[in-house]
C-alpha cells in the first residue's frame, strides 16, 4: 500500500472502536458513532447502497458534476491547486471531476482522506489504472487529522472536496465546528466544493434509507456484526430491527436498531455485558437535510462566501462551491 497513516494506526483505531462503544453503549440513549459503518464490508455495502434506484443522492450529485464539470474547472484553473478530499470512498464521483481536469490540462494533485483501508485501497487501485498521469496520495486517517497531515505538506492553493452530503452525519452545530476547524487550515482564496442533500418529499428520503432489497438495513446492522469480530461481542442481529425515521425538528434521517426484546450482550474485548429492554433503541446515523437558508447559513458563519451553489434538475441535491473569505 502505498497510502500514508500514523503508526500503530490499527490498534489505535481498535482501541477507539472500542471506547466508543462502551461509551455509547452506557449512554442513557444508547449511540454507535456512524463513522464506524465503514469496515471492509461496510464500505462494500455503501457502494451497493449507491447504486439502488431508492438512493437518488448518488444520481443526482452525479448529473451535478458531469453538468458544472467545466464552470468548475474555470475557478480552478488560474493555479496549481491540491484537491483534498474528505471520505472519498469509491470515488466515482470524483472521477468525473478527476478525468475532466485532466482532459483540460489543470495543474493539480490528489489527496484522498478515509477511515476506510479496504475502500482507500481500492480507490488507489482503480485511480492507477484509469489516471496513469495522475498525480495522487491517499491518506488513511479521520477528516481532521487527515487534512492537517496534507495541509502541511501542501503550498498550493487547496480546493476542498466533501461529497455525497456526508457533512450531514453530523448535527447542525457539529458543522459549524468542523467547518470553522477547516478553515483555521485554509487560506485566503482556498475554496471548498461540498455537497448538501437538500429537503424534499418525505416519502423519497425515506425509501432512499430503507430500500426494498435490504441494502441498506444489511448497512445498518454491519455494526453490531462488526463488533462482534473486532471487539468478540455476542450480538444476535437477528433480535435488532433497522428503523429510519424523518424527524422533521432536527431536518434529519435518523437511523436506529432496536431491540426487538429484552437481551443482554457481552463484548469481551470490554469485559462488558449490556442490557436492552425490549423495544430500546441503538442511534447509528443521522442525515441531516439542508435547505438553501441553513446552506448560507453555514458559509457565512464560518468565514467561507458562496462563490456557487449547482443543483440537479429535480433539485434534490446542492453542491456548493465556497472560497475562504480572510
Ligand atoms: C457516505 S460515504 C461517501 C463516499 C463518497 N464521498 C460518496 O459521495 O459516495 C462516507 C465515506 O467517508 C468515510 N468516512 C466516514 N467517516 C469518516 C471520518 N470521520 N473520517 C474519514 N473518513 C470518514 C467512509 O469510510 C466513507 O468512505
Amino acid at each position: 500500500m502505498s497510502y500514508f497513516t500514523f503508526s500503530n494506526a490499527t490498534q489505535d483505531q481498535r482501541r477507539a472502536f472500542a471506547l466508543d462503544v462502551h461509551l455509547g453503549l452506557s449512554a442513557p440513549q444508547k449511540f454507535i458513532p456512524s463513522k464506524y459503518f465503514y469496515d471492509e464490508n461496510g464500505s462494500k455495502l455503501f457502494q451497493r447502497i449507491t447504486e439502488l434506484p431508492e438512493y437518488y443522492l448518488t444520481g443526482a450529485e452525479a448529473e451535478i458534476l458531469k453538468t458544472y464539470r467545466e464552470s468548475l474547472a474555470q475557478y480552478f484553473a488560474s493555479e496549481p491547486f491540491a484537491l483534498v478530499e474528505m471520505g472519498a470512498g469509491d470515488g466515482e464521483k470524483t472521477k468525473i471531476l478527476l478525468e475532466h481536469f485532466l482532459a483540460r490540462g489543470l495543474d493539480f494533485h490528489y489527496a484522498p482522506i478515509d477511515i476506510s483501508e479496504s475502500a482507500l485501497s481500492e480507490l488507489e487501485l482503480s485511480l492507477s489504472e484509469q489516471f496513469p498521469t495522475l498525480s495522487f496520495q491517499a491518506c488513511l486517517a479521520e477528516y481532521a487529522s487527515g487534512f492537517s497531515e496534507i495541509d502541511n505538506f501542501s503550498e498550493a492553493r487547496t480546493v476542498l472536496l466533501f461529497l455525497g452530503s456526508s457533512i450531514g452525519n453530523f448535527s447542525f452545530p457539529e458543522i459549524k465546528l468542523f467547518l470553522k476547524t477547516l478553515w483555521h487550515g485554509l487560506n485566503k482564496g482556498d475554496f471548498a466544493l461540498i455537497g448538501f442533500d437538500l429537503k424534499k418529499d418525505i416519502k423519497t428520503m425515506q425509501a432512499a434509507y430503507d430500500d426494498k432489497e435490504g441494502i441498506t438495513k444489511a448497512f445498518n446492522l454491519n455494526l453490531l456484526h462488526r463488533i462482534n469480530r473486532e471487539l468478540g461481542g455476542t450480538f444476535n442481529t437477528e433480535k435488532f430491527y433497522h428503523h429510519e425515521i424523518y424527524n422533521p425538528k432536527e431536518s434529519a434521517m435518523e437511523s436506529y436498531l432496536i431491540s426487538l426484546e429484552a437481551q443482554e450482550v457481552y463484548i469481551d474485548a470490554l469485559k462488558t455485558t449490556y442490557r436492552f429492554a425490549p423495544y430500546e433503541a441503538i442511534f447509528t446515523e443521522r442525515s441531516y437535510k439542508f435547505s438553501d437558508s441553513s446552506i448560507r447559513e453555514l458559509a457565512h458563519e464560518t468565514g467561507f462566501e458562496i462563490v456557487e451553489t449547482f443543483k440537479d434538475s429535480k433539485q434534490y441535491f446542492a453542491d456548493s462551491l465556497w472560497r475562504v473569505v480572510k
